[in-house]
């Protein structure tokens, strides 16, 4: 299924554009001809191919350094679209009109005509969609017309990118265009549901548990945790126990800190030793969630760059978005 894997064309040029009109129909010429664009969504910045285009998606695997085993989230410009592509039952049309466009993924059995290539599903009889919210992304899928696979813009295995800076940091040279439509909103990943007999919650998100299952009227199942594993074939796949890691270690639920070390703080009560920290940043003073949702992947990387010893990180409520932001943070602690 691999086989056919074109060679990566590193040294590309990579032109940056504010997202406007001209770059909206830019970006989906640039898609059509099968070329790489990154664009933003209310979660993160995304890297965008044609979905039906196998040597696109070989290449945006490479400029990745994705396991190819890892499959992608098909992107659409509303429900009438996704239902080309995945088969929904009562309850996914009801998740899907309770919270589309929106920061929420939908695994589903796929059509028989889905056009989705086999490489962008790793060869799963499932595909994941998702309708995004963000203007910018709204347009490109509607000038382009197809769906357009795309997961996280930055290197396999680094901090989602929440700017475009953070996306050229990553991938200048290895894809076409990147379209600058400032920072994201949410600044976590989409939640991703599996929506078969069951719905069954597969990577917490941007869109919070409580408000799926008060549209749902029951709990979630939740996902075994041995299901969050470096197998090749995880249950999930993507659920790789370290995906959103720093380069510098990351440790969890800190109550006092180290000189060496770096702090990531939330709320207002100060961590002992929080004075001599090398840097300090803040998620939220003021203890809110969203906040600290959109500031999570930015100051991991700022914090990134101070040469500390270890980032040391103060304990985040699990409620919310918190269930989120706490599964991030895990990823960040398991290393690389
Ligand atoms: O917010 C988001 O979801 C962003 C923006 C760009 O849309 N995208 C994103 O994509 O986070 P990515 O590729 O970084 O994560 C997609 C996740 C992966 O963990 C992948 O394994 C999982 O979705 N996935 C994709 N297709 C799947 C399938 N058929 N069954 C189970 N998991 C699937
Ligand atoms: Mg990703």
């Amino acid at each position: 299924m691999f086989k056919d894997l074109t060679p990566v064309k590193v040294g590309l040029k990579t032109q940056i554009l504010p997202a406007d009109e001209a770059a909206v129909a830019a970006a989906a010429r640039c898609l059509a001809e099968g070329g790489l664009v990154a664009f933003p969504t209310e979660t993160v910045y995304g890297l965008g191919a044609d979905a039906a285009q196998a040597p696109a998606i070989a290449r945006l695997y490479e400029a990745k350094g994705r396991p190819a085993f890892n499959p992608l989230i098909a992107h659409v410009a509303d429900i009438d679209a996704a239902r080309q592509i995945a088969r929904f039952d009562a309850t996914a049309i009801r998740l899907a009109e309770a919270f589309w466009p929106g920061p929420l993924t939908l695994v589903l059995p796929k059509t028989a005509h889905c056009r989705v290539a086999e490489l962008a599903t790793a060869g799963l009889d499932t595909v994941a969609i998702r309708v995004p919210a963000h203007p910018v992304a709204q347009a490109i899928l509607r000038a382009f017309g197809g769906a357009v696979v795309a997961p996280s813009a930055n290197i396999s295995g680094h901090v989602s990118p929440t700017t475009a800076a953070h996306v050229a940091s990553d991938l200048t040279g290895r894809i076409d265009l990147i379209l600058d439509g400032g920072a994201v909103s949410v600044g976590v990943e989409s939640t991703i549901l599996a929506c078969f007999e069951e719905a069954m919650l597969l990577r917490p998100g941007g869109l919070p548990r409580e408000a799926i299952e008060r549209v749902l009227g029951h709990a979630l199942q939740r996902l075994p945790e041995d299901a969050v594993n470096d197998d090749a074939q995880p249950l999930a796949p993507g659920m790789l126990a370290s995906h959103y890691a720093p380069r510098t270690p990351v440790r969890l639920n800190a109550t006092h800190i180290e000189p060496d070390e770096a702090l990531l703080a939330f709320g207002h009560a100060a961590a002992e030793g929080a004075h001599a920290a090398k840097a300090v940043m803040n998620l939220s003073a003021a203890g809110d969630l969203g906040e600290a949702a959109a500031n999570l992947f930015g100051y991991l990387r700022e914090l990134d760059a101070k040469g500390a010893h270890t980032i040391a990180v103060m304990p985040v409520p699990h409620h919310g978005l918190g269930e989120a932001i706490n599964d991030r943070l895990r990823r960040a602690a398991v290393g690389r």
